[in-house]
């Protein structure tokens, strides 16, 4: 058959089966772990703490639980870590075989901290700095308290269920078990299971699950007492707070899997899986990290519906509260209950007790943050350098040429297809010389062809996932017939990072990006177009223990390959479609195939928001939307909104039409052209907040209520954003707007706010509320909030990194005190010299009529050749008639004022290096 028409028949083939029909995906009602769990409705709790078993130790206390139903033990182990957080597990005790231990979510073991434990009979208090764990012994239930404050409990709902692992009782066996039940009149719910159908296995759409270690989910319910709405758990194309599932619906999944043309307003699993979720309300916030890689559900209750979410909200601030306190009941098919309470008690602080035990992002190279050019596919290498010089004729700027699944022979990732690609060493180095980069794709799944090295390599050394009888697991892919390999085990993944050095894979250089899809992972043929739940993993383990986890082991293995294929030179990029707990560690994350309609554009924000608050900053959408044609307001609208959000990649299915820039009306192309190249105005400031997140850990983009948390109004809102603390984001999302509202918040709750500028004209706007912006087809409205410097380059060039040595411009906005800070970082934009010490770190201040700059870590330096080019200042009431410049040598120099105007004035060519240890600004 001809590589064409293969190709005609898979697309085909995944059109057909796998556009839009929600029949191919599980409801709860169809696994039943969700549906027992689910079901689960005690009166009161059946699980107690046993008398007696209190064991004390430094950091943690242990104690043991029965399930009064059966008499079944299980450990609790309560510890606390450092920084207001709290852990439990709860596993048998002497479980038939181990439960699976999550591993690679956590960067490294926590920090500790001493705890102090006292007891009665009826509760057992378990202290750790300003903050307590106080467990009820019958029935059992952890309220945890921060401060004095009651912010989280497990199990008050009495919706604990832990199915302890058993013996499938066969033939008389189960019929004497029934006997003697019937006999003691002992209602054993877990013995009972043995009946109900879905628990020792599971058909779904033709699909068998053999299932043979039976029923063995975990489930427990949290009520965030301080709380008024619930976010997190990515990914779902949902509102960023949760909707009240309970009597409403399936709750939400976490199951990563491939959604072709996904719905929006849906709790339908996605890509990825980050079970982290957290409640917020004026007194507080709360968070709980649900650490678990089985299949897991989510039950909300407590929240606002799409319907009353501002009803529900004045209610809960006027203290008439008609409904409980919001819960979350996690279900997961498998695992232990390993559980992570997070104390905020503000949001950012929430967030970084996240990131500190999961990872921080890293700092990108700075080609990463530029703009990137991808479709599926650039056919050739004339294409891929056509696209690239037209994008200099139309003075766009561009980082990055990307190279979908057509350019590998056949499918077989770390091959070329040298028909269409006859010197890819020769157009990687012509792209390197422009200044820019190439991106490839290599997905998980490997081509069953005898002539295919990686293949052989597999087979031979029994690399692959194996199926329930021990067999290489073969699945259908994009090269037809497909095996995985198992990435769980450390020698599989030293010997995938080891394809991507040069000396095993010569068309390739140290400085390609690559892209890792399809690695949920994708099974065209499988059960809800993934892998078999009884297929078997490197030590044993079920693939259903451990799914969630399977794309990341991947970037375990890309990430040290890509370290490694540049000697430990280069900073790996690296997009992933698949996600868990930790990505951020290895790579950057897209909302996968969405479509060019503007629902999918609006849906970019809450998806990237959600991800953001749960470790992963580094996101985007497919500008245009993957599957159809955008119109081309739809398509510039999206680029002004992608403009502002970390990762900005343009991307369209193979089918649709040709979507460069200047294939659109020349005013589009203008507008396009204007929105990618504001982003590169911004680079500084980018990158500086990149290195922040790597730093401390707080997110890139933000949700309004992490900077203003007493802002009721706030808690809802899906259309704004902010980056770090200092940018408020508002794109225009709807066809033919020619105003959009825009919400100023309030710092108090009331009327109190900041002082917010717009970035285009630096208008001021002092007034907390709504405002109606009036919008043309260029604006985006975006405003910077008094009291914050930004840094900026205003010479655009063809790329990024060609920006490196660019004056630096400061915008410093004064707060209603005449105040401002700001932060510029600068290293080499690509090496890890900076983790030695290879950078400057400087902070602006602006404070009585003197802008002055310091070294943030005096100990670190770098031999920079950018300088400050101009500053503006704006805010000020009245233009100074001189401006000083001092360095710290005590020169002094006049400056030049121009451009005021009656919000801001230019101060002309300070001139001055950013290496400049100290230097100041008087202004008079
Ligand atoms: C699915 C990805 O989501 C999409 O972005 C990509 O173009 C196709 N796979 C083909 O590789």
């Amino acid at each position: 058959m001809s590589r064409r028409l293969c190709l005609l028949i898979f697309t085909l083939f995944i059109i057909n089966a796998l556009a839009v029909d929600k029949n191919n995906f599980k409801t709860c009602e169809q696994a039943s772990f969700c549906k027992r769990s689910r079901n689960v409705n005690y009166e009161k709790s059946p699980y107690e703490i046993v008398p007696n078993t209190l064991n004390i130790n430094a950091n943690y206390i242990t104690a043991d639980i029965v399930n009064k139903e059966n008499g079944h033990l299980f450990v609790l182990k309560l510890e606390g870590i450092k920084g207001n957080t709290f852990h439990f597990e709860i596993d048998e005790k002497t479980p038939l075989k181990p439960r699976y231990r999550v591993v690679d979510a956590l960067q490294k073991e926590p920090t500790y901290e001493a705890v102090k434990v006292s007891s009665s009979t009826s509760d057992i208090t378990v202290t750790c700095g300003e903050n307590k764990a106080v467990i009820s012994t019958a029935p059992f239930k952890i309220d945890f308290y921060q401060k004095d404050v009651l912010s989280v409990t497990a199990n008050s709902k009495a919706k604990m269920h832990f199915e302890h692992l058993r013996k499938k009782l066969e033939g008389e066996q189960h019929q004497q078990n029934n006997e003697n039940e019937e006999k003691d009149n002992v209602v054993d719910n877990n013995q009972q299971i043995q009946d109900e159908p879905g628990t020792w296995e599971e058909n779904f759409k033709g699909h068998h699950d053999t299932k043979p270690n039976g029923p063995t989910a975990v489930a427990l319910d949290f009520t965030f007492h301080q709380s008024n709405v619930l976010f997190g758990i990515p990914e779902h194309a949902d509102s960023f707070a949760l909707k009240t599932t309970v009597g409403n619906g399936d709750p939400y999944r976490l199951y990563n899997l491939d959604v072709f043309e996904y719905e929006l307003n849906s709790r339908m699993a996605l890509y990825g899986s980050v079970p982290v979720i957290y409640g917020h309300g004026e007194k507080g916030t709360t968070g709980i990290f649900w650490q678990n890689a089985a299949e897991t559900w989510i039950d909300i209750a407590g929240t606002s519906n799409e319907q009353n979410v501002m009803e529900s909200i004045v209610n809960f601030v006027a203290g008439s509260r008609n409904q409980d306190a919001p819960s979350a009941h996690f279900i997961s098919e498998s695992g232990i209950m390993d559980v992570f309470v997070l104390l905020g008690p503000t949001p950012n602080e929430a967030f970084k007790q996240y990131t500190d035990l999961i990872g921080h992002g890293n700092l990108p190279q700075m080609f990463a943050i530029g703009y990137h050019q991808c479709r599926w596919n650039y056919n050739d290498e004339q294409d891929v350098m056509s696209v690239a010089h037209k994008f200099d004729e139309h003075d766009i700027p561009m980082d990055t040429m990307w190279l979908d699944i057509e350019y590998t022979d056949s499918k077989k990732y770390f091959t070329w297809d040298h028909q269409k690609f006859p010197h890819p060493v020769e157009m990687i180095k012509n792209l390197t010389d422009m200044g820019r980069h190439l991106t490839f794709i290599i997905d998980p799944h490997i081509k069953r062809d005898s002539g295919y090295f990686f293949h052989n390599d597999c087979t031979d050394r029994g690399y692959y996932i194996k199926t329930k009888e021990g067999k290489d697991y073969e699945g259908w892919c994009w090269p037809g017939s497909a095996s995985y390999p198992d990435f769980f085990n450390p020698e599989i993944r030293k010997y995938y990072a080891d394809q991507y050095l040069m000396e095993n894979f010569h068309e390739n250089s140290p400085e390609t990006g690559i892209w890792n899809d399809m690695n949920e992972p994708s099974v065209f043929n499988g059960p809800e177009i993934t892998m078999l739940k009884d297929n078997l993993h490197y030590g044993g383990w079920e693939h259903r223990d451990v799914h969630n986890l399977y794309g990341q082991m991947q970037l375990v293995g890309t990430f040290d390959g890509l370290i490694r294929r540049s000697q430990n030179q280069l900073r790996p990029f690296i997009l992933t479609r698949a996600h868990f707990s930790g990505t951020q560690r290895y790579a950057a994350v897209w909302t996968g195939d969405n479509a060019a309609e503007w629902g999918h554009l609006e849906a970019a924000i809450p998806m990237c928001l959600s991800l953001s608050v749960a470790g992963i900053s580094f996101c985007g959408s497919d500008v245009g939307g993957f599957f159809g044609n955008p119109e081309a307001e739809l398509f510039s609208r999206w680029y002004q909104t992608s403009a502002f959000m970390p990762f900005f990649r343009s991307h369209a299915h193979i089918d649709t039409k040709r979507r460069e820039p200047w294939l659109f009306p020349e005013e589009t192309k203008l507008i396009i052209r204007d929105a990618i190249r504001k982003r590169y105005s911004f680079l500084p400031f980018w990158y500086t907040i990149f290195y922040e997140h790597e730093r401390t850990g707080m997110p890139i983009m933000r949700p309004l209520l992490a900077q203003y948390p007493l802002d009721k109004n706030v808690f809802s809102i899906d259309t704004h954003f902010m980056l770090s603390d200092k940018l408020l984001i508002r794109p225009v999302m709807q066809k033919g707007a020619s105003k959009v509202d825009v919400y100023f918040p309030s710092r108090n709750g009331d009327k109190q706010g900041d002082i917010w500028y717009d970035i285009d004209d630096y208008r001021k706007i002092d007034h907390v509320g709504s405002e109606s912006v009036t919008v043309n087809a260029y604006k985006v409205p975006v405003f910077q909030r008094g009291g914050t410097i930004i840094p900026r380059k205003m010479r655009i060039r063809r790329s990024a990194i060609l920006m490196h040595d660019d004056p630096i411009t400061l915008v410093v906005a004064l707060d209603a005190k005449k105040h401002a800070k700001g932060t510029l970082y600068i290293d080499d934009e690509k090496s890890y010299g900076y983790r030695q010490g290879k950078y400057l770190y400087l902070e602006f201040e602006f404070k009585d009529g003197v802008l002055s700059s310091r070294l943030i870590d005096e100990s670190a330096s770098y031999n920079t050749k950018t300088w400050l080019e101009r500053v503006i200042i704006v805010g000020l009431d009245k233009v100074p008639t001189e401006a000083t410049l001092r360095t710290s040598s005590n020169q002094s120099t006049k400056l030049e004022i121009v451009d005021a105007s009656k919000t801001s004035f230019t101060i002309r060519k300070p001139g001055v290096s950013m290496m400049e240890p100290t230097w100041s600004i008087t202004l008079n």
